[in-house]
């Protein structure tokens, strides 16, 4: 569907973009001619990843940086572009998560997932901003990784829950606020997507079978699939998208948030017979 050059004269910064979902977003981004700059926490990771974008013939970079810190995202925002140029877009895909009962939870648990996520979000998307505002030239993109529970809501991760509703807000908000410097801003909100990362944090032992049969899809997302709709996001086809949402879920969201959709668990034929029983008789 896509030319292989079609993110060509694009170098973009994609925080958390040494493993899982960022990572497969960094190598299908590069691998459609966008330049690469990726940083995280650890070393190891960033460079594996670099050096095998490389390898594929891409430019890529990596910087180490917690998102958490602004000195430090300024440092590797500065390191980047020293070694690819200007920026021209941004990927907000760091993230830090687990489940825990909201009563067990620490200041510092809280605090730990909120910084990493929305004061992560906001210091990357800040050192960009500011440069591009500077700079004058006007076709940025800021795609800013959620969750459908940023609007729903969701029991056992109350953390992540207010940082994700958070990261939304500012999305929307610049959307419109900086709109005038020729910056768009989107967000993808993923469903379950098997990531090292998130499933070692998020998916209970045993738990996965019966979370993929109650995808209305009957299965979990694939990198792959969130990483062509960051492409398609960061193309010219996109280019009158702003402010906008993207769920990526299979339709889970909509299944298990409405109020009757779990009445899609029983066998059809039973569901009919109820409901055909319930209905008034004629006369
Ligand atoms: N349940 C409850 N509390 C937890 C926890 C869990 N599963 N995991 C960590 N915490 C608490 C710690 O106990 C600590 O609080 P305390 O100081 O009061 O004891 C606090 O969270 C910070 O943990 P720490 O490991 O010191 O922080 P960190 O900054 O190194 O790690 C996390 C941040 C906790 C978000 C860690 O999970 C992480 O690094 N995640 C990044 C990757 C990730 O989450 N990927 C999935 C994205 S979907």
């Amino acid at each position: 569907m896509f030319k292989e050059d079609m993110l060509k004269g694009q170098t973009l910064l994609i925080t958390g973009g040494g493993s899982g979902l960022g990572l497969a977003m960094a190598q299908r981004l590069g691998g459609l001619g966008a330049k690469i700059g990726i940083c995280g926490r650890r070393a190891e990771p960033l460079k594996a990843a670099v050096e095998t974008m490389r390898a594929a013939g891409g430019q890529a970079a990596w910087a180490t940086c917690d998102v958490r810190d602004p000195a430090q995202v300024e440092t590797m925002v500065d390191q980047l572009e020293a070694e690819l140029g200007p920026m021209s877009g941004l990927v907000n895909n760091a993230a830090g998560n687990f489940l825990s009962p909201a009563e067990d939870l620490s200041y510092n648990a809280f605090n730990s997932v909120v910084q990493i996520v929305l004061y992560g979000t906001y210091n990357a998307t800040q050192a960009l901003g500011r440069r591009w505002i500077e700079r004058g030239a006007k076709q940025h993109h800021v795609l800013s990784i959620i969750t459908t529970y940023a609007w729903m809501g969701s029991s056992f991760v109350l953390p992540s829950a207010c940082a994700k509703a958070g990261v939304l807000a500012l999305s929307r908000s610049l959307a419109i606020e900086w709109a005038t410097y020729g910056i768009r801003f989107n967000t993808i909100a993923p469903g379950p997507f098997p990531t090292e990362g998130a499933f070692s944090r998020l998916m209970p032992p045993g738990a996965q079978k019966q979370l993929e049969e109650a995808n209305p899809l009957g299965r979990f997302g694939e990198p792959h699939e969130l990483a062509d709709l960051a492409a398609y996001l960061f193309s010219p086809m996109a280019a009158y998208i702003n402010g906008e949402t993207v769920t990526i879920d299979g339709g889970e969201w909509l299944r298990h948030g409405q109020e009757f959709s779990s009445f899609t668990d029983m066998p059809r034929e039973q569901l009919k017979a109820m409901m055909a029983a319930m209905k008034p008789k004629k006369g």
